[in-house]
Formats: C-alpha cells, sequence, structure tokens
C-alpha cells in the first residue's frame, strides 16, 4: 500500500506562496510592486546612497551618519588584502574553474582559516561578514586576471568599494558613470527576501552550523542559472541570437522548444521587477557613454527580445537582464557577472543569518512520500 503523509494536496512545489517566517530586513510590497530594504525604497537608496551605506543599512538596520560611515569605509578597507596562502591556494585552482566555484573554495577556505572560539556571536559574524564583504571583491578580480594571463593587483586603500574593484580588475578607474552604474547594481542585488540562496543560508544557519559554511552554500544556490547565474545567461543568449532582426525569429524558436528565456520572469513578482527601470536607466546611460556601434548593436537586441517577449508571452525581464547587459558594457568577462552579484548580495546573506539565529528554528519540512509501500527485505542466500 502506498502511503502519503502529508496529503498531496498540501504540497506547495517550490515552497511557492509559503511564508517560513518573520523578516525585518527586506520586503516587496505587491500593491505598489515596490521592494524596500529596512523600510527604505530600494530605487531611493539606488539614487543617492553608496553601497558602503547600504551594507551598513542591511547589517545594522539603520543608514550611517557620517562618522559611522567613516569607521565603517576604515575597516572595510583595511580587511581587503588576501593572506599569502589564501592567494597562492587560489592561484593553483585549474584555469578551468568557473569563478563562482574559486569564490565558494575562497569563502570554504577563509572558514577553515578563521579562529572557531566567537563562532555564532552577533559580534563575530559582523566581523565575518566585513571580513567577506572586504576580500571577495579581491578575489574576484584576481580570478579575472588570472584567465587573461595577468598578476593581481593590490587593492588600494584611498579608493571606495566601487572603484577599488575596477582597479584590481583593470588596473584604472573609469568614467564616473561607469563606477556609478556599477554601484547602482551593487544596490539592487544587495537583498531580496526570502529568495533560493537566501533561504539556502538561513537553512544552513537553523543547524546552528557557522556563518562561512552558510554562505558557501548561498554561493552555490546562486550559481544556478534559474537564479544569479541568469545574469551569464543573458549574456550567453544575447550572443546567440547574434543581431535585433533575429530576435522574434529566434524567440519563437525558443519558445516552441519549451525553453525558458533568461533574464524573463520572477517568482514573486508577476507584473514586472522593481528594480529593472533603475537598472535599465543606468544600462542606456552606458550605452550612451559607450558611444560605439556594439553596444548600440546590443542594446538594440536587448530592446528587441524584452519588447517581442512582452508580446508573446507577457513575461516581463528581471534585474539580471539589463545588469547582465550592463556588466558586459564595463568590460567584464561573462563567467565574473554571479561572482559581481555574490559582491552584493553577502551583505543581504549576512543579514538574514543574524536574523535566523536571533530566533532560531531549525527549518525542516516535510516530504509527501510516493515511493512504494513498506516491504520485505528479501533473505539473501
Ligand atoms: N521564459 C519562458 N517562460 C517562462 C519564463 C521564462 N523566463 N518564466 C516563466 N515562464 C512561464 C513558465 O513556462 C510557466 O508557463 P506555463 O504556466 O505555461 O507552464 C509560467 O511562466 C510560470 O512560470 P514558473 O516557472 O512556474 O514560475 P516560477 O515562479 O517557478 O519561476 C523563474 C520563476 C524560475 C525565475 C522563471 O521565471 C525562470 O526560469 N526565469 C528564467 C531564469 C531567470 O531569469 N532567473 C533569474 C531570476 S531573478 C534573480 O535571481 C535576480
Amino acid at each position: 500500500m502506498t502511503t502519503a503523509t502529508p496529503a498531496q494536496t498540501d504540497i506547495r512545489r517550490g515552497l511557492a506562496g509559503v511564508v517560513a517566517d518573520t523578516t525585518e530586513i527586506s520586503t516587496v510590497i505587491q500593491e505598489t510592486n515596490s521592494l524596500t530594504y529596512r523600510g527604505y525604497p530600494v530605487q531611493d537608496l539606488a539614487a543617492r546612497c553608496s553601497f558602503e551605506e547600504v551594507a551598513h543599512l542591511l547589517w545594522h538596520g539603520e543608514l550611517p551618519d557620517a562618522d559611522q560611515l567613516g569607521a565603517f569605509r576604515a575597516r572595510e578597507r583595511a580587511l581587503r588584502p588576501l593572506d599569502r596562502t589564501t592567494a597562492e591556494l587560489l592561484a593553483r585552482l585549474p584555469e578551468t574553474c568557473h569563478p563562482m566555484d574559486v569564490l565558494r573554495t575562497a569563502v570554504s577556505f577563509f572558514g577553515a582559516e578563521d579562529p572557531a572560539e566567537d563562532d555564532g556571536t552577533p559580534a563575530a559574524n559582523l566581523r565575518k561578514s566585513l571580513g567577506l564583504l572586504a576580500k571577495l571583491p579581491t578575489v574576484v578580480a584576481a580570478d579575472h586576471r588570472r584567465r587573461r594571463g595577468l598578476t593581481p593587483i593590490q587593492p588600494d586603500a584611498s579608493l571606495g568599494y566601487a572603484e577599488n574593484f575596477f582597479h584590481m580588475c583593470f588596473g584604472r578607474v573609469p568614467e564616473p558613470e561607469v563606477v556609478r552604474c556599477f554601484e547602482i547594481s551593487l544596490v539592487l542585488y544587495a537583498e531580496h527576501s526570502f529568495n533560493a540562496s537566501t533561504f539556502t543560508a538561513r537553512v544552513v544557519t537553523s543547524t546552528l552550523s557557522d556563518l562561512y559554511s552558510a554562505v558557501t552554500a548561498a554561493i552555490g544556490a546562486l550559481k544556478g542559472p534559474l537564479h544569479g547565474g541568469a545574469n551569464e545567461a543573458v549574456m550567453h543568449m544575447l550572443g546567440e541570437i547574434g543581431t535585433p532582426e533575429r530576435a522574434e525569429a529566434w524567440l519563437d524558436e525558443a519558445l516552441a522548444a519549451q525553453r525558458k528565456i533568461m533574464g524573463f520572469g520572477h517568482r514573486v513578482y508577476k507584473h514586472g521587477d522593481s528594480r529593472v527601470p533603475i537598472m535599465q536607466e543606468a544600462t542606456d546611460r552606458l550605452v550612451a557613454h559607450a558611444d560605439a556601434p556594439e553596444a548600440a548593436r546590443l542594446a538594440a537586441l536587448h530592446t528587441a527580445l524584452r519588447d517581442a517577449m512582452a508580446v508573446r508571452k507577457g513575461i516581463h525581464p528581471n534585474l539580471d537582464y539589463p545588469a547582465g547587459l550592463a556588466y558586459h558594457l564595463m568590460g567584464f568577462d561573462i563567467p565574473t557577472f554571479t561572482p559581481l552579484f555574490v559582491m552584493s548580495r553577502i551583505t543581504g546573506w549576512t543579514a538574514h543569518i543574524t536574523e535566523q539565529l536571533a530566533h532560531n528554528a531549525l527549518i525542516r519540512p516535510l516530504g509527501a512520500y510516493t515511493g512504494p509501500g513498506q516491504r520485505t527485505v528479501p533473505t539473501r542466500p
């Protein structure tokens, strides 16, 4: 006999629509289709705040005053360099290794190096979170250069978070429009409630495991193309389509083949991702700034596909759609796109880890069993 407990009618596949806990960190307000971090609309944060201010907001609940911001920046800048052992370990990974695997390995290694005595206290987790915020860009930039056969560039403590990252990748800081667009993407990517990678971090934390383990697992969850990996997939898809004139025919073929169109759709937003308009505006400014036929062609293709998707399926782009194009125009290679998402989302993940620990309950759902009924193990001769 087959038993199914609980009833299969209770199943919410993918936990769709399930409210798993309370959170004070962020929310999507369905009525206005807007996202707030600690009560502030993300559009206003992207327009008026630096990424460092938003990180402070997510971790401490309030935007910093001038003194707090100064102290926060000083600590972040001091923590950027990698120690020699970490740098050597990362340099020994195969060059074919995806940068998300490099990042996952790096976080795991940071965890192995960090003494465990103070594990789990809010102060210890804040220290670890700031260390990761500061060091992850150094890892991503070194790997970006390694894949080009270039040696790493050391962090520059005189530069802000975004400027320093460009400096470590390319040896120069681009024009303010480019840096601003990057910073906007970091603010928009920073936090999004109980998304798959954040929920992964909360699941790991709920077992009272450590912060590095939770972040390592979250990186693994973000890598997939249905989540953070979509920003890379967007650019591969635009490359596959090639020209704006091909967008409609390509889309028809892809939909007929039941393909998911990368950078479109969202579990929570069904009438458009609230972060897209501001990222799209910033990306449009980058296209204008680039003033190059290649950028104009890609932008026209990007628009043609978006419009065709709206007509064919009524499905809107998510943040990965404009962000993928923006990162390409900034000069990053495609495998670096999802690590850029990690550099930002580390703030949201770690804020959730702290919140989970503050009122922890082990996360352990049920499954409705559909396998064989109970049976007898055969006696072997
Ligand atoms: N392309 C084609 N059809 C789509 C897409 C898409 N991108 N997204 C949703 N649909 C269709 C589904 O086929 C389904 O149609 P059906 O009812 O006829 O079967 C319907 O819309 C509902 O889609 P679901 O997959 O059930 O919606 P869900 O909420 O589970 O999926 C998801 C959300 C995974 C993001 C999905 O839209 C998708 O795969 N998008 C592409 C990947 C992507 O861009 N991910 C990034 C997410 S945002 C982020 O991480 C920042």
